[in-house]
């Protein structure tokens, strides 16, 4: 079980400022895998840059639902089961954007590198490890999507 009071903690401050850290999120993500930035057209225009694309008020709106998401699993970590469900039918959406499956490791890695810029000192091994723990388990609900 991830150490829940330490999610809970770091989390309340990370939250406080959603499209913040969530834009230093994806823009590592970017960074990482580049070519990620081309699976997100609104209107079915293609964002000419990365820039462009964190500009756009869609694509903050995107950052919006994952925080949003994120939230909800931080609030049910007494019962992550009962998103499961959810979780599985968000990962068969993002099947069908094209995502691969490989490229939500780097999702997580960008996730604890945006929690290592928005905490400082307080985010500790221990942190570290929490978060990787709960991103764990809602990638593997959501991992269910691609074959079910
Ligand atoms: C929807 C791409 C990661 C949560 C979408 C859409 C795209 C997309 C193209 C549809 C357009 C939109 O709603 O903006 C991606 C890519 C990701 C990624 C390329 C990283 C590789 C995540 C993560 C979460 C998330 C980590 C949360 C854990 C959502 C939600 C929606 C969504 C809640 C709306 C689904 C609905 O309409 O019911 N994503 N996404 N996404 N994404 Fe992501």
């Amino acid at each position: 079980e991830p150490q829940k009071e330490l999610i809970r903690d770091t989390w309340q401050i990370v939250n406080q400022d959603q499209i913040h850290h969530g834009t230093v999120l994806f823009t590592r993500l970017f960074e990482l895998e580049p070519e990620l930035v081309f699976l997100f057209q609104y209107n079915s225009a293609n964002f000419s840059s990365v820039q462009e694309c964190l500009n756009s008020s869609e694509f903050t709106e995107h950052i919006r639902k994952v925080m949003t998401v994120i939230d909800a699993a931080v609030r049910s970590l007494d019962s992550l089961l009962s998103l499961e469900e959810y979780l599985t039918g968000l990962g068969r959406k993002h099947r069908a954007t094209g995502v691969k499956l490989e490229s939500f490791n780097t999702v997580g890695e960008s996730l604890l590198y945006a929690l290592e810029s928005g905490l400082g000192d307080m985010f500790t091994s221990d942190t570290r490890d929490a978060w990787s723990r709960l991103y764990t388990i809602v990638v593997s609900a959501m991992s269910k999507g691609w074959w079910r």
